[in-house]
């Protein structure tokens, strides 16, 4: 049975629809007769695009498909210029929606575009990753990354509508899938800590990608997300738990370029190392930081970081958009399940448990 959630926003509270079977065409498209823009990646489209243009034609809308390559280069400046021009070239107006169809950096990407062209136009987000579904669909954060940071260039534009249909995750690479996993751990150490224990207890056939399972995990993360955001849209408060692991995973895909780690590869590496930073300094006990990496563990993710450079990573974070006057900021939890935002961490301390995480 499908689920669907809201995020609360006033007036413009949007629904999230997860299920399976019967997808429906997302709310918030516009007047049948109006333009759908679908950006999409060379992966994704040839699985996914032709049946979303037929369904939206057979509906009335004129429909054009605009393909990025895959990958997190994509998520530049350069690909939204580029998008832009196809935009007008497709006779874009302001009545038109922009419907991001596929992972993470197409939606950040899309998003980024909807946002800008013309002053901003609608968005509806049709996540095809994990990823993207149980975090960067939902809530209105879209951006692209500079040479300097990731995410450097952004604004918030909430979508009129989320649709994860989850038998697209029947398509997605294993080490994908994988990497979405770690938000969904994420979730858990922040927030739930019933959710983390649910974790623990299916992990094989999380990794194996039930999907029975996988719907109600994924609600479980979006409904978190949802009450999230509601409580704190522009990321002034608590939203910054959800940056939980962010602050050194943005780094170890910056020094290691773009593409080498997949992002929740890296925030897998990230959430071991500032759950061993909450064990040091916010007390949370040590053996529920070794939960959190057995965990990530047993999901397939990389939990060590050899062979990473600490001079390099440090300065990286220093340039993250998440430092305080150049000190970068770190969410830590003093238990399962309780986040704490903004926390300062000495240098030596960061050093050392790096030094620990890494060998
Ligand atoms: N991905 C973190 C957020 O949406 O705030």
């Amino acid at each position: 049975m499908a689920k669907i959630l809201q995020v609360k926003l006033g007036e413009r509270t949007y629904p999230i629809w997860i299920g399976r079977k019967n997808v429906p065409l997302p709310d918030g498209l516009g007047a049948p007769g109006s333009q759908v823009f679908i950006i999409s990646d060379a992966n994704v489209d040839p699985l996914y695009g032709a049946g979303w243009q037929a369904r939206l034609e057979q509906a009335g809308y004129g429909v054009t498909r605009a393909v990025v390559p895959a990958g997190e280069k994509s998520k530049d400046l350069a690909s939204a210029a580029l998008l832009y021009r196809q935009a007008v070239a497709a006779g874009l107006d302001r009545s038109a929606t922009i419907m991001a169809l596929g992972g993470g950096m197409v939606g950040d990407l899309a998003g980024f575009v909807a946002a800008t062209f013309l002053r901003g136009i609608r968005l509806v987000q049709a996540p095809t990753s994990l990823l993207a579904m149980v975090d960067s669909s939902v809530g209105g954060k879209t951006a692209v990354n500079l040479p300097e940071g990731k995410n450097l260039v952004g604004v918030f534009h909430q979508p009129m509508a989320v649709v994860a249909d989850l038998a697209t995750l029947l398509t997605l690479p294993k080490r994908e899938y994988r990497s979405g996993l770690a938000e969904v751990v994420k979730y858990g150490v922040i927030w739930d800590a019933v959710l983390f224990h649910k974790l623990e207890t299916h992990a094989a056939e999380l990794a194996a990608g039930d999907q029975e399972l996988l719907e109600t995990v994924v609600a479980r993360c979006c409904a978190i997300k949802a009450d999230v955001v509601a409580m704190d849209e522009r990321e002034l408060g608590m939203r910054a738990a959800l940056n939980f692991g962010h602050t050194l995973a943005h780094a170890i895909e910056m020094t290691a370029g773009y593409g080498t780690w997949l992002h929740g590869e890296a925030v897998a590496m990230g959430m071991v190392y500032s759950a061993r930073l909450s064990a040091r300094v916010r007390g949370l006990p040590e053996a529920d930081a070794v939960r959190v990496a057995r965990l990530l563990e047993q999901l397939g993710l990389p939990v060590r970081l050899t062979g990473g450079d600490w001079t390099a990573l440090r300065a990286a974070m220093t340039a993250d958009k998440k430092s305080v006057r150049r000190t970068p900021r770190f969410v830590l939890v003093k238990k399962l399940g309780e986040a704490e935002i903004g926390c300062d961490v000495p240098d030596p301390i960061l050093e050392e448990t790096w030094n620990v995480v890494s060998q």
